[in-house]
């Protein structure tokens, strides 16, 4: 696939993973509106590139994101109300409807700043590992605003919620370790083992079945807001539901195949690892393709 026609954003493609990168290391990734389209159409483009098993979300020149670009996203369409709709639509879409819903499992990769609006993408990729000495800050109530589109929202949603208020309401800046602490991010780590904690991540998310890995990502995420009998009769059918699509998508039944290798073959323990993907299934799923 070529993704040489993007300025704003850089796609790099090896063993499954795609590493899409926000590009204005200039402005440290602040998000202008050409950013925000190039994103939307590379994930777009992605989530049907059947060489890309996992997209890991990061920015490029040592810094995740600065958030929203005040001039450009902000100052510079206050009297183009349409541009400005163009423009909001588009970065909604990619910082949460398609990351929340993605097909396939996305790793957040965060150093140097990440600021504001950047809080987006970082709580709607379904995983975020941190380097020990970035910079958080939801910083809108220090300039005039609040943490708008989703922001509050998830950060409310994902933080011990003190926190999530007493930086939302502060806008003080804080670092990875506390990013951790509070459940912002998944894991902290030394800022020079980032990429290899992300590759390690990817590994393993890439031994499991696609369909049991999206159906589950989706059912944690769905059941938050259901009562027990809805989320009960919800996950019910969620399991048959990977049943079909494991057969349709992945020629296999994933059920039958971990049992098969615990039971029979004693040959792995859930408990501490996948069942071995069977590889002839790979080349019948590509064939389908
Ligand atoms: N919007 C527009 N431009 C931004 C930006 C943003 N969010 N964040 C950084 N930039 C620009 C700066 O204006 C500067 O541009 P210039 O070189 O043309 O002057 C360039 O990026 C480098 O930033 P600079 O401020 O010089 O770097 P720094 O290391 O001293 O500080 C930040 C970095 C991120 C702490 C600081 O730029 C900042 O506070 N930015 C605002 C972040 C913010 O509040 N974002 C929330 C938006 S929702």
């Amino acid at each position: 696939m070529d993704f040489s026609k993007f300025e704003k954003v850089i796609v790099k493609q090896h063993d499954g993973i795609s590493w899409l990168y926000m590009n204005r290391p200039e402005k440290k990734n602040a998000m202008s509106p050409q950013l925000h389209y190039e994103m939307d159409e590379a994930l777009e483009l992605l989530e049907g590139d059947p060489e890309t098993k996992l997209v890991v979300i990061g920015g490029m020149g040592g810094n995740f994101s600065a958030g929203q670009d005040l001039k450009k996203f902000f100052r510079e369409l206050e009297d183009k109300p349409a541009e400005s709709k163009k423009a909001q639509a588009a970065a909604n879409r990619w910082r949460f409807e398609r990351l929340w819903n993605y097909d396939k499992p996305t790793i957040a990769m965060i150093e140097g700043f990440c600021v504001g609006g950047a809080f987006m993408q970082l709580l709607s990729t379904d995983f975020a590992i941190t380097a020990d000495n970035a910079t958080f800050s939801l910083s809108e109530v220090n300039w005039g605003i609040l943490p708008g589109a989703l922001v509050a929202k998830l950060v409310a949603d994902a933080c011990l919620p003190r926190r999530a208020l007493y930086y939302s309401c502060t806008g003080e800046a804080f670092d990875g370790h506390e990013a951790e602490k509070i459940g912002l991010v998944d894991k902290v780590v030394p800022h020079e083992d980032l990429e290899a904690e992300v590759e390690k991540l990817a590994a393993v998310l890439m031994k499991k079945s696609p369909a049991v890995l999206r159906a589950t990502k989706q059912a944690v995420r769905q059941v938050r807001t259901m009562d027990h009998n809805q989320a009960f009769d919800y996950l019910m059918e969620k399991n048959m539901a990977i049943r079909f699509h494991d057969e349709r998508f992945n020629m296999q039944s994933s059920y039958h195949e971990g049992l098969k290798q615990f039971l029979d073959e004693k040959s792995y323990r859930p408990v501490y690892e996948s069942f071995e993907p069977v590889p002839q299934l790979t080349d019948q799923r590509s064939d389908d393709d």
